[in-house]
C-alpha cells in the first residue's frame, strides 16, 4: 500500500484490503447538480462502489479519473465497466444482482476478459460474491443485511412492506408516527448504529478517529433517518429500499448507471474512465495544473486530519481548470470548506444546503460545494499524463 505525507494511520488499516462498499451510499443527484458535468469535461471521482462515478459518466465527460486507495473498490468498478461493455442491459442487471439469476458465474465468464489480471484474480477468488450478486458483496452491505434481518423481526415484514406502499408524504408521516416510531425501534436503531457496533461491524473503529461532539451516533443517525422517512417520497428512495427490503422497488427507482435509458450512453463513455489505485493527495500531485473540471470527493476528508484536508484542497486548486467545481460530504466529522481558502474557492452554501435537504442517502450531516477561482488567462493547461498506478492488493 502507498504511504506518503498524506496518509494517516486510518488509511493504512487492513480493512482497505477488502471490499468495503459494493454500492455508493451517496445520492448521485447531489453530485450531478453540484458538479454540473457536461460533455467534454474532465472529472476526478472517488471510486467507492463505482456507482456515482458511472452515474456521472452518463453525462458524457471526455475524461474520468476514478481514484481509490483500496484496490478492491477499483476491481469492482472494473467489473461494473466490463459488464456494461460485454452484456446487454438485462444481463448486466442479472450479473450485479438487481434481477434474479442462477447464471451469474456464466455472466462473469462473459465479462472476465475485459478485466485487468489483478481484477481477474480477485474476482476469480470470489465466486460466492459473484453468485449472490456483487451489489451485496461489501462489508458495509453485509452489515446492512444484518440490520434488515433484525428490522423485520422488530417491525414485522408486513409493516416494512407497507412503508413502501405509502403514496403521499402525509401517508408516510402518519404511518411513521402510528406504526414505525416505537420505543423498540428507537432502542434498536440507537444500538445498531452506535459507535461500537458500526465500527466493528460495518466500517472500522479507526474511521472515527477525528469524530468529536457527536454524543450518540445512534441518535444522530436516527434524526437523519427520520427526515428521510417522513419528508422525502419513499418510493423514489432506492437507498431505503435497499436497506429495508434488500432490493430495488422497481427498475426505475435505481441509480442512474443502472437505468435502461443510460445504458447505451455508458457504453460510449466508460472507455474514458481511467482507474487509479492510490491516495487522493498523491494522485492529485501527479496531475497537470489546470486540467480537471469537476471533483467528486465523497466523504474522504473526514478520514484525514484538518491540515491534510487543506493541503489536498490547495492541490485541487492547482489541478483545477478555472470555474471547476468540487463537492464532498461530511458523515460524522465536520470538514467545513475552510474560509482561509476563500481566495481560491467560492462556496455555494445555499445550493449545498438545498441539496442536502433532498439527500435520499440521508446519513450525511453536511454537504459542501465550491467553485474554483482562477484567472483563465494564466491557466494554461499542461499536458495530461496518466498518474502512476499503485496496486494495494495482490490477491
Ligand atoms: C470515503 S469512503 C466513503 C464511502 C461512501 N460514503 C459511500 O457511501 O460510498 C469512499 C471511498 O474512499 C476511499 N478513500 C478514503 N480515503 C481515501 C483517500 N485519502 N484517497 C483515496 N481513496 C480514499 C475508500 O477506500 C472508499 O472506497
Amino acid at each position: 500500500m502507498t504511504t506518503n505525507r498524506n496518509s494517516g494511520r486510518i488509511l493504512e488499516r487492513p480493512v482497505f484490503e477488502r471490499l468495503l462498499f459494493a454500492q455508493c451510499w451517496e445520492d448521485p443527484l447531489l453530485d450531478r447538480e453540484a458538479l454540473q458535468t457536461k460533455p467534454g469535461d474532465a472529472l476526478l471521482s472517488v471510486t467507492s462502489g463505482g456507482c456515482n462515478t458511472l452515474s456521472l459518466a452518463t453525462l458524457g465527460p471526455e475524461r474520468v479519473i476514478a481514484v481509490d486507495l483500496n484496490a478492491t473498490q477499483n476491481y469492482l468498478l472494473e467489473l461494473k465497466i466490463a459488464g456494461i461493455l460485454n452484456l446487454d442491459h438485462g444481463g448486466y442487471l442479472r450479473l450485479l444482482g438487481v434481477r434474479e439469476s442462477g447464471l451469474r458465474w456464466h455472466l462473469y465468464q462473459a465479462v472476465r476478459e475485459r478485466l485487468s489480471p489483478l481484477a481477474q484474480a480477485y474476482w476469480d477468488s470470489k465466486r460466492p460474491s459473484i453468485e449472490s450478486g456483487v451489489l451485496r458483496a461489501g462489508r458495509y452491505e453485509r452489515y446492512l443485511n444484518a440490520f434488515r434481518y433484525l428490522l423485520h423481526v422488530i417491525q414485522g415484514p408486513r409493516t416494512v412492506r407497507r412503508l413502501f406502499e405509502c403514496e403521499s408524504l402525509e401517508d408516510q408521516h402518519r404511518f411513521y408516527r402510528e406504526n414505525w416510531d416505537s420505543r423498540t425501534w428507537r432502542l434498536f436503531f440507537r444500538t445498531f448504529f452506535s459507535r461500537t457496533v458500526l465500527g466493528l461491524g460495518g466500517l472500522d473503529p479507526e474511521f472515527f478517529t477525528y469524530v468529536s461532539g457527536v454524543k450518540s451516533f445512534g441518535d444522530h443517525f436516527r434524526r437523519l433517518a427520520h427526515h428521510a422517512l417522513v419528508d422525502l417520497p419513499i418510493r423514489d428512495n432506492y437507498f431505503l429500499a435497499q436497506i429495508c427490503l434488500g432490493r430495488y422497488l422497481d427498475e426505475h427507482a435505481v441509480p442512474p448507471y443502472l437505468r435502461a435509458e443510460n445504458f447505451n450512453t455508458l457504453r460510449n463513455t466508460v472507455g474514458r474512465i481511467e482507474i487509479v489505485t492510490g491516495e487522493l493527495g498523491d494522485i492529485l500531485s501527479q496531475l497537470p495544473s489546470h486540467s480537471v473540471d469537476q471533483f467528486n470527493f465523497s466523504n474522504v476528508f473526514e478520514w484525514v486530519p484538518q491540515p491534510t484536508f487543506e493541503r489536498i484542497l490547495r492541490e485541487t486548486h492547482r489541478v483545477a481548470r478555472p470555474g471547476a467545481r468540487l463537492c464532498y460530504r461530511n458523515l460524522l466529522v465536520r470538514r467545513k470548506h475552510p474560509e482561509n481558502l476563500d481566495d481560491m474557492f467560492a462556496q455555494h452554501q445555499n445550493l449545498a444546503a438545498r441539496l442536502l435537504w433532498q439527500d435520499r442517502s440521508f446519513v450525511y450531516s453536511h454537504f459542501e460545494v465550491a467553485e474554483v477561482k482562477k484567472d483563465p488567462r494564466i491557466a494554461k493547461e499542461e499536458k495530461w499524463q496518466r498518474p502512476q498506478v499503485y496496486e494495494a492488493v495482490t490477491p
